[in-house]
């Protein structure tokens, strides 16, 4: 019936078409918007913004100095003899300077210590992503078998032993010592660990100059002929997402027995039943279970990246020079690699100008902690 009527209704008809032209217009323009802030989001380097607010962990000078003073104690390891600090050292880029980290005595670390840097900036933790805060993240290397082998009851009980930690506790959370407290003055703390002010970060808000040539012609590079910000991107220089893109084992520790160790103990308890026979580190698949995500790990950040070799998460490559030889060969061998990966085919020129760049453009004031005085 109200069909029939519209038909007679050339007036009605006209109206209803001309709504329906209006939506699909409304709805071509939306599309294309959502495509340019897509390729905007995925493929932009961006100076960077303000420090974020974290509502479920404000930050205040007392927790943050609550934190650091946590960060550089060694009562945090079973043994006494290692603190955070030891493994991310601030004069050493937040990083311990070594292709595989150091490790509680007698065990043996299996993969590189990452600078902390800028983390308030990022969104997934571990080369692994397997910790989503940082609150959350802290207390695992206290836990480790291989890093700090610390009880974490007992470390609860330890610190309320000492009356000046009871006191900071009691005045920045109102209340006792608490591991999930720990964790969130560890964070508070290394979240203001920023690297700023880079000659990048000026280049981006518009002074042209703050580039020299040789960096631009490296930026061009690393825009655009390179591929980098197709991974490396956002304000830290990474889009919090991982890829296999075939970094080879590396080849002075991958036999090691007390690291073959290490490896299958953490395949055991992530619950990968092959744990017996495996030789690599499979990387995120460890977190997810999917077959895609083998030898997946996570896009590094890159600022600050002269101060934080050797690079990768098994530290196999001791300089730049030998990273940027790896990207320009697309990449390393591994079957399950990422399509995103071809040669480059830089010239040798090219190259210098990449590593000018990497070297520094993205070399900023850095936060340089001095150890505080520890209770
Ligand atoms: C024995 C050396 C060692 C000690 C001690 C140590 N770490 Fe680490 N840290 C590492 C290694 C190695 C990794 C990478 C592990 C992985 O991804 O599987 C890491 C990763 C991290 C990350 C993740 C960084 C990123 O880019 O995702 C943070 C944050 C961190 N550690 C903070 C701490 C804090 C806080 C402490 C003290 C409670 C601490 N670490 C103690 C070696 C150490
Ligand atoms: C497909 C994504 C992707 C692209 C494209 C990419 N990277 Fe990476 N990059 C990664 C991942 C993932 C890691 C960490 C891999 C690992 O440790 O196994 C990484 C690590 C690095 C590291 C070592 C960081 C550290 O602290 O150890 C450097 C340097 C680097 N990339 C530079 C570059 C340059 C230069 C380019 C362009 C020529 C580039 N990347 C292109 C994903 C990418």
């Amino acid at each position: 019936m109200i069909k029939t009527v519209e038909h007679k209704n050339p007036k009605l008809r006209k109206s209803i078409k001309a709504v329906l032209q209006i939506l699909s217009f409304l709805f071509f323009i939306a599309l294309i918007l959502m495509c340019i802030s897509f390729y905007a989001d995925a493929e932009n380097l961006e100076s960077l913004p303000p420090l974020p607010i974290f509502p479920e962990n404000p930050a205040t000078p007392e927790k943050v100095e609550l934190g650091k003073k946590l960060f550089f104690d060694r009562r945090l390891s079973g043994d006494g003899t290692m603190a955070c600090a030891t493994c991310h050292n601030p004069e050493t880029g937040y990083s311990d300077a070594l292709p595989i980290s150091l490790s509680y005595p007698t065990t043996r670390n299996w993969r590189n210590a990452p600078a902390i840097i800028n983390l308030a900036y990022n969104k997934a933790f571990f080369w692994d992503g397997r910790a989503v805060n940082m609150e959350e993240q802290a207390l695992f290397p206290i836990m480790s078998a291989f890093e700090m082998n610390q009880n974490l009851d007992y470390l609860e009980e330890e610190l309320k032993e000492v009356p000046e930690y009871v006191a900071a506790f009691q005045d920045v959370f109102g209340g006792e010592i608490t591991r999930e407290r720990v964790g969130m003055a560890l964070a508070a703390f290394q979240k203001t660990i920023i690297s700023k002010d880079s000659p990048l970060d000026k280049y981006l808000q518009g002074n042209k100059d703050a580039l020299t040539q040789v960096q631009k012609k490296g930026y061009d590079i690393f825009t655009g002929k390179g591929n980098c910000i197709a991974c490396h991107n956002g304000p830290n220089l990474t889009d919090n997402k991982f890829y296999n893109i075939g970094v080879p084992e590396n080849p002075s520790v991958v036999n090691d027995p007390r690291v073959s160790a290490t490896r299958r103990f953490t395949a055991k308890v992530s619950g990968y039943t092959a744990y017996r026979t495996l030789s690599e580190d499979p990387g995120r698949y460890l977190v997810t279970k999917d077959r895609r995500d083998w030898k997946a790990f996570k896009t590094q950040t890159l600022r600050e990246i002269s101060l934080t070799g050797p690079y990768m998460h098994n530290g196999v490559f001791d300089t730049l020079k030998e990273a940027i030889e790896f990207f320009n060969k697309g990449g390393g061998n591994d079957p399950n690699k990422t399509p995103l990966l071809k040669p480059l085919h830089l010239t040798d020129e090219e190259k210098r100008a990449l590593e000018s760049f990497l070297r520094e453009a993205l070399t900023g004031d850095l936060v340089i902690v001095k150890m505080p005085e520890v209770p």
